[in-house]
């Protein structure tokens, strides 16, 4: 594992587009994966503005995102696949065919998910996985005790990610406790994996992650059996490493 602590989100967030970007001049048709939720949205908004000044292009790019709720179609606004089209793609040169979210609206979900497995494989594998990390040291919706090995398939979420994920979701909204996600072996198989982190709400996590031991109790501790793992993080968020 590569720790990179930096000062504040701002800076963690062009760090990251930084790997994105010598990732893509690199290699145009790359396979990136993706995550949701606050913590990459600023990368997403940097990756966007390199993209209008001509830095960088997602024309030849193929993307996999983490997870995606079950049962929340692609118009949900609470739906992954929204998000994604919102926070990055609707704004940048990618080809729409070329990005992939799990299905949520599959109607056998178990064979949704194998074929999403051979979708990734058929498309080269991974060149860079984007993470965040949940409190409970969560990786994509691989909640404590998910197998280290595990594929992508149903999950049920955790109490403490449906109540970190009520904010998104209005108060009598239908907020749903199944998820599907990428397994943590399907994460491991990525050339390259970055997990960013910021906040002193995610210093507990990321000090497991860590500085803990490779345990399903702390999906995201399965990194550290990873080659090319780089955690990028701010004070904050370094703030219980020893
Ligand atoms: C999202 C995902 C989750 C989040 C994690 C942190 O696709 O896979 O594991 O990365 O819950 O979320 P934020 O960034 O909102 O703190």
């Amino acid at each position: 594992m590569q720790i990179v602590i930096l000062n504040d989100a701002n800076e963690v967030a062009a760090y990251g587009a930084d790997i994105f970007t010598q990732q893509l001049k690199k290699k145009a048709e790359s396979v990136l994966g993706l995550a949701t939720g606050s913590t990459p949205v600023a990368l997403y908004q940097e990756l966007i503005r390199r993209n209008e000044a001509g830095e960088i292009s997602f024309k030849d790019a193929t993307t996999f995102n983490l997870d995606e709720y079950l049962g929340l179609d692609g118009s949900h606004p609470q739906s992954y696949r929204y998000f994604m089209n919102e926070q990055l793609f609707n704004h940048v040169d990618i080809d729409k065919d070329k990005t992939h979210v799990p299905p949520s609206d599959a109607k056998n979900p178990i064979t949704a998910c194998q074929e999403y497995e051979g979708h990734i494989v058929a498309a080269g594998g991974i060149d860079v996985q984007l993470l965040g990390i949940g409190r409970n040291g969560h990786i994509g919706f691989n909640e404590p005790s998910s197998g280290l090995t595990s594929r992508t398939r149903v999950k049920t979420l955790t109490k403490a990610t449906i109540d970190d994920n009520a904010r998104f979701f209005k108060e009598d909204e239908y907020q749903p406790h199944l998820s599907i996600t990428m397994g943590i072996g399907t994460i491991l198989d990525a050339k390259k994996v970055v997990l960013l982190a910021t906040g002193e709400n995610k210093a507990e996590a990321v000090h497991a992650m860590i500085e803990g031991p490779l345990t399903a109790a702390c999906p995201a501790s399965a990194l550290q059996m990873h080659r090319d793992a780089v955690i990028v993080i701010d004070k904050a968020a370094a703030s219980k490493l020893k």
